[in-house]
């Protein structure tokens, strides 16, 4: 029997298809999660492009199709007394902690949701670290950041670390951050008490900042017909990124809607490779008392050129698309350098799925055959105003 894997946020958009594909790998897979996005959600007045059933039944839907269990935990990652439960029961050999707030724009719309985000997130992650260091401090805790964590500086971004001279002195030290809502904040903060506990208490962490994930379908969703077990896929402005929802912009027939420029680069990654990363971590852990810090993205572009490329897919399925620039809700460089190193997946054997014509297609057909699902009153910009 392989390790035992313990998903955080099993519900998200990453989780639950991580937790197949792991299973489907041969490990012993429990998800937890508390519900929030779906709350978040029916508060908002927002949906998913295709409604996903709760996770216990996906889980008797995946037994059902492999045979494979998936346990199931509904609860709050930050109370102590249920995730101190979980990790005894369950045993875990790696958590992989999925499980927070992740809209910037919805960390930016006014002090109860910046707080909300913070409080939550910062919280869950303490939460985890203690759990681990009381219960089992050998576990391995694969935790998502995010490359927003960086912002745009005008030198290279190393991977979580860089050599520093100073007064004829060197030092490796943590690469400089600057986050650019509460929400990449609370990753950062994430990331400062993660390297403590493994300064103070020895852990084995590998943090995983991740670039903006695209795609729909994945290898397991693919095997139950009835589409049960496809990820969340949003659209929305809160939680949908971009090109999630150029895609869907296309198919309704709206113009892209650009922010700014379009100058904005950043490092994206198909679904389908997070799943990837998120293995390789699993299967080459961290050692104790090992902050290990990997860049998770697969190639960069600016939103112009994703924008482009969505239109020339969209052209060969007779779909004419334009595009319209909006004011920019985010306070962020639109045309900036931007180099970030990627290269510690790689040397682990991450083979990249790059963004292909054929990918975007097969993209743009799954939504089409979705069409009637699709709210144009929350694909766009406007509702969420940052502060
Ligand atoms: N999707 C991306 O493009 C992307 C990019 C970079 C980083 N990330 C990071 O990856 C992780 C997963 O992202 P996602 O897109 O799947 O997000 P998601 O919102 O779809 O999933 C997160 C899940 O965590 C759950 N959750 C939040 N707080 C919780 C708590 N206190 N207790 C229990 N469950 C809780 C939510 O209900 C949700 O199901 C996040 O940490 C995010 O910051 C995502």
């Amino acid at each position: 029997m392989k390790d035992k894997v313990l998903i955080l946020g099993g519900d998200g958009y990453l989780g639950w298809p991580t937790a197949m594909n792991l299973s489907n790998l041969g490990y012993s897979v429990a998800v937890l999660d508390n519900y929030f996005k779906r709350w978040i959600f029916n508060k908002l007045g927002i949906t998913p492009l295709i409604d996903c059933p709760n996770l216990q039944e996906r889980a008797n839907i995946w037994k059902g199709l492999t045979g494979n269990d998936i346990k199931v935990y509904v609860g709050d990652i930050g109370e102590q007394d249920f995730l101190f439960k979980v990790v005894k029961e369950f045993e875990p050999d790696t958590i992989i902690h999925y499980g927070e707030i992740p809209s910037a724009p919805y960390s930016m719309l006014n002090h109860n949701t910046s707080w909300e985000t913070i409080q939550n997130n910062l919280g869950a992650t303490l939460a985890v670290m203690w759990a681990i260091k009381t219960i089992n401090p050998d576990i391995h805790l694969i935790k998502l950041g995010t490359m927003g964590e960086y912002g745009t500086p005008n030198i290279d971004i190393e991977e979580g670390f860089m050599e520093i001279e100073q007064s004829g002195r060197k030092d490796r030290l943590p690469f400089p951050k600057l986050p650019g809502s509460f929400y990449h904040l609370s990753k950062v903060q994430d990331s400062d008490m993660l390297y403590l506990g493994v300064r103070m208490w020895g852990l084995r962490v590998t943090d995983l900042n991740q670039g903006p994930v695209y795609g729909i379908e994945t290898a397991e969703s693919r095997m139950d017909k009835e589409n049960r077990l496809m990820p969340h896929f949003h659209y929305d402005e809160f939680w949908g990124t971009v090109l999630n929802r150029f895609i869907t912009q296309a198919v309704v027939g709206i113009p892209l809607t650009v922010y700014g420029k379009g100058g904005q680069k950043r490092g994206f990654l198909n679904i389908i490779d997070t799943l990837q990363c998120v293995r390789l971590a699993v299967q080459n852990p961290a050692n104790k008392g090992e902050f290990r810090v990997m860049n998770q993205f697969t190639e960069i572009f600016s939103v112009n050129e994703l924008s482009e490329k969505v239109k020339a897919a969209a052209k060969n399925l007779g779909i004419d698309v334009t595009t319209k620039n909006y004011p920019n809700p985010r306070k962020e460089a639109e045309e900036h350098y931007y180099n970030a190193k990627n290269t510690n997946l790689l040397s682990l054997g991450l083979q990249p799925n790059y963004l292909t014509e054929k990918v975007i297609t097969e993209m743009l057909e799954i939504v089409m055959e979705n069409k009637k699902n699709i709210r144009q009153d929350i694909i766009l910009p406007g509702r969420a105003k940052w502060q």
